[in-house]
């Protein structure tokens, strides 16, 4: 069906999104900078793999302290990626495709740069005084990506909180004219023909009255409860919920350190202040956020935290689907085997794509791209990386913190999107900003075209599949051998058809296991990511995944 003809209440069920984060997808006018222009050539290839929208990470002007998640000007483009006009022929070239578009929506902070915080800054008697959270005295809140959470401004006398960088304050969102600011926002983008938002740290947005100490950050911490769910953030998020019932418009929301409970009451309270959460659960399976703490990754963390999301919602809620995205690293080089990397690349793309939810797709998961080891924390650019490497961990051990950074660094996600196998992988005719990953000579889109068998042909497989059946949409899910160490098993059912998902993460042979309506002659294999049959009857090989067909 034509993404851009469902029906408002569940148009977003049915889709498949592929989220671009510009600065390293495709550089159209040759600075050494993705941007728009390459994201225009490249319309067709992302419509080709049978997604049905785009996520944009932020295009918007920003210092780049946080590439694009502090923003100076909301409402325009950032000029290393374009301009309006460009902006909106990708917009109206991706309508006429019949993908979607949804941009971030970033409103827990704005840069320091941003002009309401310069005026902000001047004292407490300017209109934009109370737009940010001022006080005389910090508390004791840690900040995610600098230090203490609260920065002194000498001109004003007094401190401005910043959950993140130094370089992002936060809003003060009790303010009204604050939320009318956003409110405006939402409706120029809604008013240019985007689709919706995705929402950056959403549930940060409405903070603990009169800022009252909290624990100090631990990552092992069950959340941090004086940042998130604040009192009054239902009643924001319905305000901004309606802007969004003008329009045909949907909204997905960041929730870090969200639990299903609190996601519960954002996804079905009387509110529905969103139409969908993103976890974190999942990514604890080797990592707590992106890297203050990597630990080897645990097959059965992974399973429970799919398999909790998947009953808790179902019939209630709707689930985003994602592995990977800007803040984490790749996950063939977490989950699978660069040894086995087809075969590994490939099942990590069935064990999350065929679960029930909306499943987004980051740029160059679709071809299996690694992690990126540069030599020296100086190579990395990513604030998160810098803070874990010079404050968070600083009494570890240099090479230990290195490796940490190898394991964990958020800028393995932000390598350029390899094309092809020409110098700079034809991301770029000139250097560009940020390493290219030596292994592009093996991994590109080109070279994976060419190869029926390839990572990227196995996603379109994946979505192609997943669209032919509403089995696979709506059907319900049902784990089988959870204590299992080396297979994911589940199963989507509806009416008289269902859908078996086998996932071996293991790099040797393991006894293949199915329920038994799998193995009688109603269930037919119908994917599977090694193409030839051949395998020790009764055992999946490495990294094997098969999905069968049952039709009563
Ligand atoms: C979540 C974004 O995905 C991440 O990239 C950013 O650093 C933080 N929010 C702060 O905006």
């Amino acid at each position: 069906m034509n993404s851009q003809t469902v029906t408002k209440s569940d148009w977003y069920k049915k889709m498949s999104f592929y989220q671009i984060w510009i600065r390293s997808f495709a550089d159209g006018d040759g600075d050494g900078i993705g941007d728009l222009y390459g994201v225009y050539d490249k319309l067709e290839y992302i419509k080709s793999l049978g997604v049905d929208g785009i996520w944009f990470s932020p295009l918007y002007p920003s210092p780049n302290a946080d590439y694009g998640y502090d923003i100076s000007d909301y409402k325009d483009i950032h000029p290393d990626y374009g301009d309006l006009d460009q902006f909106r022929k990708v917009l109206d070239k991706a309508h006429e495709l019949g993908l979607k578009v949804i941009m971030d929506l970033v409103i827990n902070h704005t840069s320091d740069e941003h002009p309401w915080f310069i005026e902000s800054k001047k004292g407490a008697d300017n209109p934009y005084s109370d737009y940010y959270i001022w006080r005389d005295k910090p508390n004791n809140w840690d900040s995610l990506f600098e230090g203490k959470a609260w920065e002194y401004v000498p001109e004003r006398g007094q401190y401005y909180l910043h959950i993140f960088a130094k370089k992002q304050p936060d809003l003060n969102m009790d303010n009204p004219k604050v939320r009318e600011e956003v409110k405006s926002i939402m409706r120029f983008w809604l008013d240019m023909g985007v689709d919706g938002f995705r929402e950056d740290v959403i549930n940060f947005i409405s903070k603990k009255e009169g800022l009252p100490d909290g624990l100090p950050f631990l990552p092992a911490a069950k959340g941090m409860p004086h940042y998130k769910d604040g009192p009054h953030i239902h009643e924001y998020l319905a305000e901004f919920r309606q802007v969004c019932n003008e329009y045909d418009c949907f909204q997905v929301g960041e929730g870090p350190m969200t639990t299903i409970k609190t996601a519960m009451d954002y996804l079905t309270g009387p509110t529905k202040s969103l139409d969908m959460m993103f976890s974190f659960d999942h990514m604890m399976a080797d990592c707590f956020y992106t890297e203050y703490m990597h630990r080897p990754f645990s097959l059965p963390k992974l399973k429970k935290a799919f398999s909790s999301w998947q009953y808790a919602l179902e019939g209630k809620g709707w689930n985003a689907l994602y592995m990977e995205n800007h803040d984490h690293p790749r996950i063939i080089s977490r989950y699978g085997s660069h040894y086995y990397w087809k075969e590994s690349g490939k099942m990590l793309a069935a064990c999350y794509l065929f679960l029930k939810g909306t499943p987004f797709i980051y740029q160059g998961q679709e071809i299996g791209m690694t992690n990126i080891r540069l030599p020296s924390i100086e190579h990395y650019m990513d604030i998160s990386s810098k803070n874990n490497y010079y404050n968070y961990h600083k009494k570890e051990d240099p090479d230990k913190r290195l490796k940490r950074i190898h394991l964990s660094s958020r800028d393995s996600a932000r390598t350029p999107v390899q094309w092809d196998d020409s110098q700079y992988a034809g991301f770029s005719t000139v250097r560009p900003w940020f390493y290219v990953n030596p292994n592009y000579k093996k991994i590109n889109v080109a070279g994976e075209e060419k190869d029926e068998s390839s990572i990227l042909n196995f996603y379109r497989k994946c979505l192609k599949l997943r669209k032919s059946s509403d089995t696979l949409i709506y059907g319900k899910y049902k784990e089988y051998f959870p204590k299992d160490r080396q297979l994911y098993v589940y199963d989507r059912c509806l009416d008289n058809e269902s859908y078996l998902i086998i996932c071996s993460f293991s790099r040797l042979p393991v006894k293949l296991k199915r329920p038994d309506k799998y193995i009688g002659k109603k269930a037919r294999l119908v994917l599977c990511n090694y193409e030839k049959e051949g395998h020790i009857r009764g055992f999946l090989r490495p990294f094997e995944c098969r999905i069968y067909r049952y039709k009563d």
